[in-house]
């Protein structure tokens, strides 16, 4: 089984420089949606017909297996995308056509589909329809107890015509003889002067073949095709509303799913908590129990079981279990907090390692340091990791007491069970159980004010 998706669409009422199937949903580009989707039907070597630009698609789809691409210089309708992308395509072959602009198709749905069309009855070709008594701009399809008449587009229709409440997928099964026959037979004789798919079932019909027709009852959202940014967004929302049902259908409670926002590669576990205003992009990974607080914005982020993480943004951090992250807390890139660490309101973490149990409660910054384990980082305490040039380690030993409003200046060490006191700005080592002090004395000048 061999499938092609149509992609070589100018796209051009997205009004976008970006290719229009490369748009994302969730994080995902539309088009890698319904490569997924063929993928999950069983469908291994599939070819993405791509048109000017087509480069930024193949990028987009690198790293998913069992594709190749064809190009379709000039956009001359959808029949002359399919002869562009049948190179691969073998006589014997069964060969399913679907659309890159509908990035809500389901496996499921395809693979009813293909079931449908296996169970043949000699069929040469099958057409998905879907019961829709307003078809919009759909293509009609018209049969005969299921037996093909034709496919007649919206805007070829003319009062000769009469109803009916089947529109046309744009999904079809094909056997590759079949196929490459009727693509050589098609004609542009239509009002946009395209060659047309839709006019391939009706020439096999012609040549006495038979071509079968899919009754589908399926939901209409399955079906959206993307041409404008306003269906991107209906689009994506549908998405946002299937993505978070599945989430919570294995164990995730979420207070109100119409306000989060999870991307499509994101894995959560049973027993999260979801507040209000959540956003998981990218790769992002929550434990079991972990609880995201309201208006937190994770992106390729870890969080350990039974942590927490309120109102902070976290990119490219991994939190321990059991940690407390937040509110108002910035995980940057290379965060690694150990377990049941704290890291509490106004506290900025970049490139840094904290051991177990280390606490920053408050208003502090560490970057490129490598924080041992039972650590206290008071309020203020900020490490000057860079000197306008280069970017400089700290190291701070386990349970080590850094005093408020430090700085430490990298390159520096902090020995285990050391003492900084308040108030210092430590320019050397100070070794393990040692106190570092670096501040004025305080002179008292009594009756100084009267
Ligand atoms: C098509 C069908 C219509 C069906 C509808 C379902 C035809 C003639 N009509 O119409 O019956 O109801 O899909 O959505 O097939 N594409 C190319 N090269 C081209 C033209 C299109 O690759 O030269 C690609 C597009 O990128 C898109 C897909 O084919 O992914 C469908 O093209 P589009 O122009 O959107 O067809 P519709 O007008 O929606
Ligand atoms: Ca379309």
């Amino acid at each position: 089984m061999k499938a092609i998706i149509l992609a070589a669409g100018e796209g051009k009422r997205m009004q976008s420089d970006l290719q229009k199937v490369m748009h994302p949903i969730l994080g995902k580009p539309m088009v890698r949606y319904v490569a997924d989707v063929a993928k999950d039907a069983g469908f291994n070597d599939i070819t993405v017909v791509v048109g000017k630009g087509g480069d930024e698609i193949e990028k987009g789809l690198a790293d998913c297996e069992g594709i190749s691409f064809a190009v379709q210089k000039v956009p001359l309708g959808t029949g002359d995308a399919v002869k562009a992308g049948a190179g691969r395509i073998a006589s014997d072959d069964d060969v399913l056509v679907l659309c890159g602009d509908m990035p809500l198709l389901t496996g499921e749905f395809i693979k009813n589909f293909v079931e449908f069309a296996k169970s043949g009855g000699g069929a040469e070709a099958v057409v998905a329809a879907v019961y829709k008594p307003e078809p919009g701009d759909f293509g009609r399809v018209y049969d005969d107890n299921g037996e093909f008449i034709e496919i007649v587009e919206a805007r070829d229709i003319t009062a000769a015509h009469s109803h009916t409440d089947w529109a046309n997928t744009g999904i079809y099964m094909f056997k590759g003889e079949s196929l490459l026959r009727g693509l050589g037979s098609l004609k542009n004789t239509n009002s946009q002067q395209e060659y047309y798919l839709t006019d391939v079932p009706k020439i096999l019909r012609e040549e006495g073949k038979r071509v079968r027709v899919f009754h589908s009852r399926e939901d209409l959202s399955v079906f959206t095709g993307i041409n404008t940014q306003i269906q991107l967004a209906e689009a994506a929302r549908f998405m946002r509303e299937r993505i978070n049902a599945a989430h919570m259908t294995a164990g995730v409670r979420m207070f109100d799913p119409s306000t989060v926002f999870i991307d499509s590669a994101v894995k959560i576990s049973r027993g999260v908590v979801i507040y209000p205003g959540v956003i998981l992009e990218g790769n992002c990974e929550i434990a079991e129990n972990a609880v995201i607080g309201a208006n937190s914005h994770l992106k390729d982020t870890f969080v350990g079981a039974g942590a927490g993480v309120r109102q902070s943004v976290c990119v490219s951090a991994k939190i321990g279990a059991g940690s407390e992250v937040g509110p108002f807390a910035y995980l940057r890139p290379g965060a690694v907090i150990g377990e049941e660490c704290r890291v509490g309101n106004f506290v900025e973490v970049k490139n840094s390692t904290l051991g177990n149990g280390t606490k920053m409660a408050h208003l502090a910054y560490i970057g490129d340091a490598d924080v041992g384990s039972g650590v206290n980082y008071s309020c203020g305490a900020i490490t000057a990791n860079y000197d306008g040039t280069k970017k400089h380690r700290t190291k701070i030993g386990d349970n080590a007491f850094i005093g408020s409003n430090v700085n430490l200046i990298a390159p520096v060490e902090i020995g285990e069970n050391c003492l900084v006191a308040a108030g210092s700005t430590i320019t050397d080592d100070v070794p393990p159980c040692a106190l570092g002090i670096a501040r004025e004395r305080q002179c008292v000048k009594l009756n100084y004010v009267k």
